[in-house]
């Protein structure tokens, strides 16, 4: 199969925004970042929450002390969020993509971040993209700056994913100087409140090193 395109991958999101909200916010940001938030740094501190969505996260993250930075590639996810009544004006939106995040990356080295979200973002990310997307991330990182990244491993019938392994992660993840801290594998969709076990999902901190 031809690798599909950034616009075909989004087109579901181009459709139905509010469709997609609200099934994100079927999940409060404490039950969707739970496993990650002790590992979040002390605020105030810069992060970016790249494949934002509608805002849930990046916005909570701003409300908790954060400069937030939000990445969504999708025009009409980006208009829906910042017309949100809860929309938070400090939140910073950027028309951005994985994998390679060049209009963030043009602000470095004058801005990097300490944190890197990405909730359920890089299974609609082809597995050959991978390695410079790891390479992305860390570019845009400060040293010790962490990337808090949610995998989910089944397919929807409505959406185009390319579910990846933490085993084929590793050593993407490895050439692009990070290190994995905290890996939890397998886990049933009710970690966030939802009432069924599939999809289940892979949890990752990964850290940059220090210079
Ligand atoms: C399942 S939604 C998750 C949204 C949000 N992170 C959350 O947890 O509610 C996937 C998001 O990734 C975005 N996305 C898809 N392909 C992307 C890419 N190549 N780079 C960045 N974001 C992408 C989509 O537009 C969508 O907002």
């Amino acid at each position: 199969m031809p690798k599909p395109s950034l616009s075909q991958i989004l087109a579901p999101y181009e459709a139905d925004p509010e469709g997609y909200s609200r099934l994100w916010r079927q999940a409060t940001s404490e039950e969707a970042l739970r496993l990650f938030l002790p590992f979040f740094p002390l605020p105030p501190c810069r992060g970016v929450d790249i494949g934002a969505g509608d805002g849930r996260d990046a916005t909570f993250l701003a409300h908790r002390g954060y400069t937030m930075t939000a990445v969504e590639p999708s025009a009409a996810l980006r208009r829906f969020a910042q017309q949100r009544p809860d929309a938070n004006s400090a939140v910073t939106w950027v028309d951005d993509a994985l994998p390679d995040l060049w209009n963030v990356r043009r602000s470095v080295p004058e801005a990097r971040f300490r944190f890197a979200l990405l909730s359920s973002v890089l299974m609609h990310v082809p597995e050959d993209d991978h390695d410079s997307a790891m390479v992305a991330l860390s570019a845009i990182l400060e040293p010790c700056g962490r990337v808090f990244l949610s995998l989910r491993q089944q397919t929807d019938p409505a959406r185009l994913m390319f579910p990846t392994t933490v085993a084929t992660l590793t050593p993407k993840i490895q050439r692009a100087g990070l290190r994995i801290v905290h890996a939890v594998e397998n886990l049933p969709s009710s970690w966030r409140g939802g009432s069924v076990g599939v999809p289940t999902w892979d949890f990752l901190v990964l850290e940059k090193g220090a210079l």
